[in-house]
């Protein structure tokens, strides 16, 4: 199965990845993860996409369509993949079809953007395994530490006011057209976003069941 997670900074998008995860036995592809990766080791690469990361602009259509379409020419991927981040704008998720052939479903999360600024600046980020929490919302059950790991939790320096809201427009102008671009191919699938994040993930099984019935 080809699934795609869309949506704005802060939807929920890595936090319903993992539940995919959980239920299907997918590769899991996180461009920001691989971008963030690549400025901790300070890479050539991440040296190049630091700045516009940390201050909420997209890296260029070239640059990460060459990083995907290399990730997922990998062995884990030949029995499908989960995509989150990519595509955001049209001319990836065009070229995503050339590399990949069809998606089964594009999963939309639509969140409000006044919500969406409230979890980004609560977010914590565990350092080692990427699990997050929210500081109100979804807190670990010792501060600052990762349930999961046992790892510190962070900060992401894109996680602030100022960033958080150039990502929000950044979202509206280049990938906010790829809900009408997906429901076109009907691989659509919106979720309210706004919902717990369990009430969330059983509408994604259920628009997934709808689409493979169909
Ligand atoms: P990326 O890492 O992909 O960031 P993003 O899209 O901004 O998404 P986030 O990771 O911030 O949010 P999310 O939707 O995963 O939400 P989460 O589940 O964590 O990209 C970072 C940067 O890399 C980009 O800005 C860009 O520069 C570059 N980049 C990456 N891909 C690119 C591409 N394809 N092209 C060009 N540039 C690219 O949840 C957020 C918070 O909300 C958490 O605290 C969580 O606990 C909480 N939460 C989640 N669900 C719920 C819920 N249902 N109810 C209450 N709280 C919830």
């Amino acid at each position: 199965m080809k699934l795609v997670l869309i949506g704005a900074p802060g939807a929920g998008k890595g936090t319903q990845a993992r539940k995919l995860l959980q239920k299907y036995d997918l590769a899991y592809i996180a461009t920001g993860d691989i971008l963030r990766e690549e400025v901790a080791q300070n890479t050539d690469l991440g040296r190049q996409v630091q700045e516009i990361m940390h201050t909420g602009g997209l890296v260029s259509d070239q640059l990460i369509i060459q990083i995907v379409g290399h990730r997922i020419q990998k062995e884990d991927c030949k029995h499908g993949f989960i995509l989150d981040g990519f595509p955001r704008t049209v001319v990836q998720a065009q070229e995503l079809e050339k590399l990949a052939g069809a998606l089964d479903a594009a999963i939309y999360l639509q969140v409000s953007d006044a919500v969406l600024l409230q979890r980004l600046c609560g977010r914590q980020t565990c350092s080692h395994c990427g699990a997050t929490y929210h500081q109100t919302a979804l807190p670990p059950q010792v501060n600052g530490i990762c349930d999961e790991c046992g790892h510190p939790l962070m900060q992401r320096k894109d996680d602030t006011v100022e960033a958080g809201s150039v990502r929000l427009a950044t979202f509206h102008s280049q990938s906010a057209p790829l809900e009408a671009y997906y429901a076109e191919k009907g691989h659509l699938i919106t979720v309210d976003g706004l919902q717990d994040a369990d009430t969330v993930f059983h509408d994604i099984e259920q628009g997934i069941e709808r689409l493979i019935a169909n």
